[in-house]
């Protein structure tokens, strides 16, 4: 039977872990990994735009011995063209697996119904399980273990903070989403990852206030205004930015680290000189998208 990878909600702390240390065994010894997708071939079909997560998929299939075709839906007019469903059946024709990028949540559902490969979230606009993979083999490296650490989501509740909430409280991560009013991380999904934490004993709590930034291991935050949303910023901006991630928040916090999932509005959500500092793991995080989803599509494809 094949898997899919849409969001990790339906995972075990134990499958979770397991793959945490598939990623960082690809890291440290990638020879052993250089023919685990030979003669395989996927493909990416991305409805917004990448930078990271298209070139980290694309280099790193080619490292794993597999081979990546990569379709741009909205350049080659494929949204639309076609219901989305015979689309995905008949990409799994030909591809041993899909990777998508789609605005909503329901398309991945749809896609991985009526294609008979695993479908890989690439991004939607609930979840980002490929990016919340990086984060934890980030701080993994970092601190050594992920379970009991602390991580403050600062700014808008999004696909990412879901993704950190669901990950985080399968790794035993507690993670605490500090946004504006109005901005929160999504009930069902903060609920869910509630839920999963008491598997795991992580605490996984919310607030308005950004007091509850204090004591915490790591500082996050993501662009104030995700992918499709048309809200001009001045709409926004004095809401958020008491909730920009600075120079004094971070000393306030007592953070030894500030993440960033990236692409990063500079002076916006973050500070310039936040992301060019000693405490900035933006670079990691990015390079890790590489070792989590080689471990994704291993688990995935020749588990
Ligand atoms: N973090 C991330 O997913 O970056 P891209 O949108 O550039 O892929
Ligand atoms: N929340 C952002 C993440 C980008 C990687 C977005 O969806 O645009």
């Amino acid at each position: 039977m094949k898997h899919d990878l849409l969001t990790f909600s339906d995972w075990t702390p134990t499958q979770m872990q397991t793959l945490l240390e598939l990623a960082v065994s690809l890291k440290q010894h990638p020879a052993d990994y250089s023919n685990v997708l030979g003669g395989r071939s996927i493909v990416a079909l991305f409805e917004k735009p990448s930078l990271r997560t298209r070139v980290s998929f694309e280099i790193g299939i080619h490292k794993l011995g597999g081979h990546l075709v990569y379709l741009d839906a909205q350049a080659n007019s494929l949204v639309g063209r076609e219901d989305i469903r015979d689309t995905a059946a008949n990409l799994a024709c030909w591809a041993d697996a899909i990777i998508a990028r789609v605005f909503a949540h329901n398309t991945l559902t749809t896609m991985a119904a009526a294609a008979k490969v695993p479908v890989v979230n690439a991004l939607c606009d609930k979840f980002h399980p490929c990016q919340a993979l990086a984060d934890y083999l980030t701080l993994y490296e970092q601190f050594g273990e992920v379970k009991g650490r602390t991580l403050a989501y600062v700014g808008d509740g999004n696909n990412v903070t879901h993704s950190l909430l669901i990950v985080g409280a399968l790794l035993g991560c507690n993670v605490i989403s500090v946004t504006p009013q109005g901005h929160e991380a999504d009930t069902a999904i903060f609920a869910l990852a509630q839920d999963i934490a008491k598997q795991t004993g992580a605490r996984i709590e919310k607030s308005h206030a950004i007091e509850a930034i204090k004591g915490v291991d790591v500082l996050y935050t993501d662009t104030w205004l995700s992918m499709g949303d048309k809200t001009p910023l001045a709409a926004i901006k004095e809401k958020f930015m008491p909730y920009q991630v600075n120079e004094t928040l971070f000393a306030n916090s007592g953070a030894r680290f500030v993440m960033h999932c990236q692409p990063a509005h500079r002076e916006l959500e973050i500070t310039n000189r936040l992301i060019d500092s000693e405490a900035s793991l933006l670079m990691q995080q990015a390079e890790n998208r590489m070792h989590g989803q080689n471990a994704i599509l291993t688990h995935l494809l020749a588990g």
